[in-house]
């Protein structure tokens, strides 16, 4: 897609594509208004009452050529919302290929939301598909002229967001004969050389070194052997604080010998979206030159089975010293995390921490697939990563860490046990990572419900979403 800025209609378009508040139909006289006679009898002959997503198509001749003007109604203008509203233009422009649109969008304050709505409409994953090797030798550009509140920085902004967002979209929808620890890590080097950070991968020998054993386990049935990825930006060399982000990077999750049912298998390639995410939002840090300093850090493994796979009943030690009594080998994202997020406090110096990981089937129980779950263990540094969602119009909502579930990880023989038993399992998984944090400012996201879509809705389409990606880069440039 091509995307430019204009303040007129004026060039030749295939078509226009007119966004507008039902309050707001006198901007028809501004653009049309040697038409506006002819559009206002169509609007009353077909009933058009600009409701929400509503769609009325009039051809009009404009310098001897047809022109399709698509009016698209956007509902009562005190009744909207941000997530109707990017609804609305997403599925106004969809699919549209090989054309040069037009699209107003000036009753809508916030252009940002509106180059981001038309630019994720873009969103296909069909690589695998004979056809799309067909389509791909054909012309499918679009090219979009945009007349809205929007500068040509923001523009930029927003192309960058898709960027990244994309790029984690990607990332999970690939399948896991091809992320495997090695080739995502080759993944966060080719886009630290595009955007502009650092990356250093280690192999299995280090993270021996380093003593993170909880992450050995995990890994050590798999063929695909573990990586320990940690990606830097330093815009902020003036300063000391250092935001850790810790992505879950579970290239594959079979369950262990707590072997997954087939039916929850089947989307397990996509437990590496934490991974993915922060790969995602460093990507669009980087490229925006944000002044801050940010150090993310994946510890990337297949959760395999095998005659050397970790068992139910095994203690195991951990990076931090802690010992952990594993009672569910399915349990696995929270131990590679803990190791994780010790190595980003104790070796990186981070001063603040999120980790985000598809850690808990819980979390789909208790939010479904819309909305992330969040722990914290403070409150200020929580406000700012509900300000950052909300910034983003991607939903979040925190759960307690309320003392009493802490006690339910509790082992008879070691520190921890590494599940908390049949109750708030989205609030024990984060827990379970708390007891490993300290004291630093510390939010936990997961995102096992929002990552992923069996079926497209609002913006969002088949398979990975990409959700979160923005949140964290806005949380780093609040
Ligand atoms: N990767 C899964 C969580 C998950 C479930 C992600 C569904 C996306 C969709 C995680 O490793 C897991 O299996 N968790 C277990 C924990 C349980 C054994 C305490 C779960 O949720 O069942
Ligand atoms: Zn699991
Ligand atoms: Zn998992």
């Amino acid at each position: 897609m091509i995307i430019n800025l204009i303040s007129k209609i004026g060039e030749k378009y295939d078509e226009i594509y007119f966004f507008l508040y039902k309050e707001e139909k006198m901007l028809i006289n501004k653009h049309f208004e040697k038409h506006v006679d002819f559009i206002n009898k169509v609007i009353e002959k077909k009933d058009f009452k600009f409701k929400n997503g509503e769609k009325l198509s009039i051809v009009l001749e404009e310098n001897n050529s047809l022109v399709e003007l698509n009016i698209i109604g956007l509902g009562k203008k005190e009744k909207s919302d941000n997530f109707t509203l990017r609804t609305n233009i997403f599925k106004g422009v969809e699919g549209i290929k090989n054309k040069k649109i037009a699209v107003i969008s000036e009753s809508i304050e916030n252009g940002k939301l509106v180059a981001e709505s038309i630019l994720f409409s873009e969103y296909k994953f069909d690589k695998y598909k004979e056809k799309s090797k067909e389509e791909k030798n054909n012309l499918d550009e679009l090219e979009v002229s945009l007349l809205g509140n929007i500068s040509l920085e923001e523009l930029n902004e927003a192309i960058s967001i898709r960027d990244g967002v994309f790029l984690a979209r990607n990332l999970v929808n690939e399948p896991a004969n091809v992320i495997y620890p090695e080739t995502l890590a080759i993944e966060a080097v080719k886009a630290s050389e595009k955007y502009g950070f650092t990356v250093d991968v280690y192999d299995e020998e280090k993270i021996k070194e380093l003593g993170m054993e909880a992450f050995l386990a995990v890994s050590r049935a798999a063929y695909y052997r573990p990586k320990l990825i940690v990606m830097k930006y330093l815009g902020d060399p003036t300063s000391s604080e250092l935001t850790g982000l810790v992505g879950k990077g579970l290239t594959y999750d079979t369950g262990g010998l707590s072997l997954k049912p087939s039916t929850s298998m089947d989307t397990m390639k996509s437990d590496m979206g934490g991974a993915a995410t922060v790969i995602g939002a460093l990507s669009i840090i980087a490229s925006q030159k944000i002044k801050k300093n940010v150090v993310a850090v994946i510890a990337a493994c297949e959760n395999s089975i095998g005659g050397n796979a970790y068992r139910p009943g095994d203690i195991i030690g951990t990076m931090q010293g802690k010992t952990i009594e594993v009672l569910n080998t399915d349990a696995e994202g929270r131990l590679t995390l803990v190791d994780a997020v010790h190595y980003t406090i104790n070796n990186e110096k981070a001063t603040k921490i999120v980790d985000i990981a598809t850690l808990t089937g819980a979390a789909l129980v208790a939010l479904g697939t819309t909305t992330t779950a969040a722990i914290s263990n403070n409150d200020e540094f929580y406000k700012m990563v509900e300000e950052a969602a909300n910034l983003s119009d991607e939903r979040l909502w925190r759960l307690p860490n309320f003392p009493e579930y802490g006690k339910l990880l509790e082992s008879k023989i070691a520190d921890l046990k590494n599940i908390g038993g049949k109750y708030a399992g989205t609030i024990t998984a984060g827990m379970f990572i708390e007891k490993f944090v300290g004291k630093i400012p510390w939010v936990h996201l997961d995102i096992a419900g929002t990552s992923w879509t069996d079926a497209p809705y609002d913006f969002y389409t088949y398979g990975g979403t990409g959700q979160i990606v923005k949140t964290l880069y806005n949380l780093i440039k609040l």
